[in-house]
């Protein structure tokens, strides 16, 4: 039997969007094929290139890197007219590897996943968008301000947490104008941090929260991962010790409400009551070898060989399970 294609589109907003750059791109690929499968990469700037690269050789399923094209590579952005990869991918009746195209919309505005989750009652923080509210609507401090739609923690630093109502505007501001896109402010969560990646479907879910710590000496006032811890080595991942089942249960009733496939990775918090709220789910987690949370935790659920090529082979022969149904 000839072997099956998976086909990894990535272009410039990669890193920014999706599981890292070209250099993780080609390990996944490696894996891909040490898995025994056939892999090809495509890189692509708009629609055009990526079907025309896709159709170009054999393709059993596409893994998308990128949300939709951009060519900005230092933050998601989301243009009002932004293509979505799903979106042409479902239009060419190709399958792809990971949540459909209306769950990859819900998932990059994180406005529009609190709003899902909280309707399927399952914990979030308090959540305002602004605009179109304003900081006169927010009655909540301290508060955490952050973009709605990136990653990595952009826009994320020490002025996170304010405290009254004239930083909470000054933030907002700044989100607005440096990152050009709405600010959403949620109530701060004090607690322990967690995430969780969620892999396989159905029966065959798998849920492996871990927690995250960084060394308290790298924290300003407030126990925030700020984008300068981020990518650098500071942050470390466990095996959680506390919130085990709670943990599992949330990404589980969060996966169902948002209609995650394949590979997810949520990211939560203790609030003040010690109990978890769900602060993003990260439909295209990065993948970046032993440094990215997913292949981190990964290996301490699965310790044995090879980790970071078992975890990609989950990920497609699930995929694969899911799209030939
Ligand atoms: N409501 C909150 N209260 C306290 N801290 C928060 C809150 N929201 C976010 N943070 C802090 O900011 C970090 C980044 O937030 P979040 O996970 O929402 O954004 P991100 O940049 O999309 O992350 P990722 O890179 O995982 O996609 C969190 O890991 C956490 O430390
Ligand atoms: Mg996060």
């Amino acid at each position: 039997m000839e072997k099956q294609c998976v086909v990894l589109v990535t272009g410039a907003g990669g890193d920014a969007q999706g599981w890292g750059n070209m250099q993780v791109t080609e390990s996944v690929r490696e894996a891909i094929i040490a898995n025994g499968y056939d892999c090809r990469i495509v890189l692509a700037e708009n629609r055009e290139e990526m079907e025309k690269g896709v159709k170009s050789g054999p393709c059993s399923i596409v893994w998308s890197c990128l949300y939709f094209f951009s060519d900005r590579e230092d933050i998601i952005g989301i243009p009002p007219d932004a293509v979505w990869v799903a979106d042409v991918l479902d239009e060419l009746k190709i399958p792809y590897i990971g949540p459909s195209a209306q769950t990859m919309k819900n998932l990059i505005g994180k406005f529009d996943t609190h709003e899902i989750l909280a309707k399927a009652n399952v914990s979030v923080p308090r959540h305002v968008l602004c605009p179109p509210a304003t900081a006169d609507d927010i009655d909540y401090f301290p508060a955490f301000v952050k973009p709605n739609g990136e990653s990595r923690s952009v826009g994320i630093n020490e002025n996170s947490v304010v405290e009254n109502r004239e930083a909470l505007e000054k933030q907002i501001r700044f989100i607005q104008e440096e990152l050009q896109q709405s600010a959403l402010v949620e109530e701060y969560l004090p607690g322990n941090e967690y995430t969780v990646m969620v892999i396989g479907n159905g029966s065959k879910r798998e849920i492996l929260p871990g927690r995250v710590t960084v060394d308290p000496k790298h924290y300003g006032k407030f126990p925030v991962l700020r984008s300068d811890l981020r990518g650098v080595g500071l942050t470390h991942v466990s095996i959680p010790e506390e919130h085990q089942e709670e943990a599992v249960a949330l990404a589980n009733a969060a996966c169902d409400a948002l209609k995650c496939d394949d590979h997810v990775r949520i990211d939560m918090r203790e609030g003040k009551d010690g109990k978890l709220r769900i602060m993003e789910v990260n439909g295209i987690p990065g993948l970046k070898p032993v440094k990215s949370w997913s292949p981190q935790i990964y290996s301490l659920y699965h310790p044995e060989g090879d980790t970071y090529t078992a975890l990609i082979g989950t990920i497609v022969r699930c995929a694969l399970e899911r799209a030939n149904g």
